[in-house]
């Protein structure tokens, strides 16, 4: 399972429950990469977002709504990974947030998409682990943004096999 997210140099997603900034390449890379594609969201992103076009989106809560086509809930992991082994196997999986779901899905996590705005957000108040400091992750490639808004970078981190 992959993870995708935008964060700031404190590794900060969110803050007042939006996600700390936007950025349009950011968005560009978001949609490249998920376009035909399987998203996993916890409830309180997809409330922010809603359904992705184009991508099977599947949203973690104990409040499942009414699942329309490409839109399913589930209420617990088990139901998830059930349904993951029904869908198009052929299709990347893509954990896109936020905090809460990737906390649960954390050792399933076997790369990581990190959109790095180099600057902190005063206020942010929903963080994920320090990679670098996790100890078992590599920074396998940066490939830098444009500088606008902010200097940016998209680092693509891969968690190491046991044997490595
Ligand atoms: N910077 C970024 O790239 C980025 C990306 C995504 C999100 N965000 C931001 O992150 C914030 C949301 O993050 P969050 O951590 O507060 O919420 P979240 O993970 O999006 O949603 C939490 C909710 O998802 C459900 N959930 C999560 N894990 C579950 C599990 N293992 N089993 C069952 N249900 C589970 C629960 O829903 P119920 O309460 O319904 O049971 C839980 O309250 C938002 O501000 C969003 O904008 C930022």
């Amino acid at each position: 399972m992959i993870v995708l997210l935008l964060v700031d140099q404190a590794n900060a997603i969110a803050k007042e429950g939006k996600q700390i900034l936007f950025i349009p390449e950011d968005l560009d890379h978001f949609r490249k990469m998920t376009t035909g594609q399987i998203v996993i969201m916890g409830r309180k992103t997809f409330e922010n977002t809603g359904k992705l076009p184009n991508r099977t989106n599947i949203v973690l809560t104990s409040n499942p709504l009414d699942e329309e086509e490409d839109l399913y809930f589930v209420k617990t992991l088990e139901e998830l990974f059930s349904l993951l082994e029904d869908v198009d196997s052929e299709k990347k999986v893509f954990c896109i947030g936020g905090v809460t779901l990737i906390q649960s899905l954390w050792g399933c996590l076997d790369s990581a998409y990190l959109t790095r705005v180099h600057t902190i957000i005063e206020g942010a108040d929903r963080f994920i682990p320090d990679l670098q400091k996790e100890g078992d992750w590599i920074l396998e490639k940066e490939t830098p943004l444009t500088q606008k808004p902010y200097k940016s970078t998209i680092e693509y981190w891969r968690r190491k096999k046991v044997t490595e």
